[in-house]
């Protein structure tokens, strides 16, 4: 019989320590994201589709599930007790927990929906989410408070609504994934540990971006395109679902290798992905799972992060891969 949430969450407090109100957080995060796994689930039937209209901070179109998925989060997580504050894709600025609720030691931050460009046509998307210390932050809780590297990350994981609804998450003890049963609405631990192979055979990157990449990145994908009579002696597949929760979830099941590199066209954006929720947690769940991550020159986990909303180019997965890919930035 596999395994609950519950009980996997409990091991971890008796056997590692963890903090109760930690795995409470954890648990109320999974809880919190059953609700947005059954909005996207009803899709237009719930008219839950399309787009809001608006833009966020970094000038992209909402979607009408990019708001209300960020809703949600805000305020499971406020409500919660166990944070200080919260911090979003969604969001201009940290948001502090109202007068009325309880502050805890946690800082939240995430990517409420990932992939909005699929979730008009019915493909895999996502929820991500990083839990840092909130230290003496309480109830100010400021931006500042937020930028710590990904090394700080006391959890990271994600929660991907595709043909299954699945959990995938580590406190530092590995990368563990669970499946969400319907029928009776607890998430199961169906892989105690995932793991990255160390070589590769897949890769992911928008090779319709392939003129604006920098010469590494150019030479390295060159190289994968040559095949088996190329420089690497053997032929490599391509994927791209344009949804880096979806990618990395590969990328942990059967392994690979994921790029999004900086760009030419705008040289004063160091990438696409944002460091503080989406690269910071994805490149320690990585890590855990025995895979790398960098921006082509260090380590993610070690960037020390200058705003909340900061850009990053992203090198992960399978470990010989992304050393390879950023020798030749160095
Ligand atoms: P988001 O939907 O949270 O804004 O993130 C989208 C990101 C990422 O998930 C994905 O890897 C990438 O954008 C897709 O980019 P392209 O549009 O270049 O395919
Ligand atoms: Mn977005
Ligand atoms: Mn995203
Ligand atoms: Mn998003």
């Amino acid at each position: 019989m596999a395994k609950t949430l519950d009980l996997y969450l409990h091991d971890l407090e008796v056997h590692h320590q963890v903090d109760p109100r930690l795995t409470a957080l954890i648990n109320h995060l999974a809880c919190t994201c059953k609700e947005i796994s059954f909005k996207v689930s009803q899709g237009a039937l719930a008219g839950v589709l399309g787009s809001a209209g608006s833009e966020n901070v970094q000038g992209e179109t909402q979607k009408k599930l990019d708001i209300i998925a960020n809703d949600i989060m805000c305020r499971a997580c406020t409500e919660s007790g166990f944070v200080s504050g919260v911090a979003s894709e969604e969001m201009d600025h940290a948001l502090q927990v109202p007068e009325d609720c309880e502050v805890g030691p946690y800082l939240v931050l995430f990517d409420p929906l990932d992939g909005s460009s699929n979730i008009d046509i019915n493909v895999s998307i996502g929820t991500i989410f990083s839990i840092l210390p909130a230290g003496e932050a309480r109830r100010q809780v400021k931006d500042e408070d937020f930028l710590q590297s990904g090394r700080h990350q006391l959890a990271a994981g994600y929660v991907i609504y595709g043909p299954q609804t699945q959990l995938v998450f580590t406190l530092g003890f590995g990368t563990t994934l669970f499946t969400l049963d319907l029928g009776t609405g607890n998430f199961y631990q169906t892989v105690e540990k995932l793991e990255i192979a160390p070589q590769a055979k897949e890769f992911a990157i928008n090779c319709s971006n392939m003129r604006h990449w920098e010469a590494p990145v150019q030479r390295y994908i060159t190289e994968l395109l040559a095949g088996s009579t190329g420089p690497r002696g053997k032929d490599y597949n391509m994927r791209w679902v344009a949804a880096m929760v979806a990618e990395v979830h590969r990328i942990l099941n059967r392994g690979g290798i994921f790029m999004y590199p900086k760009d030419n066209r705008d040289p004063s954006k160091p990438g696409k992905l944002r460091l503080m929720y989406e690269a910071n947690p994805m490149s320690w769940l990585v890590e855990q799972a025995g895979g790398r991550a960098t921006n082509g020159k260090q380590n993610i986990l070690d960037i020390q992060p200058e705003g909340l909303h900061q850009r990053v180019a992203v090198f992960l997965g399978a470990k010989e891969e992304v050393e390879l890919v950023t020798s030749y930035h160095n």
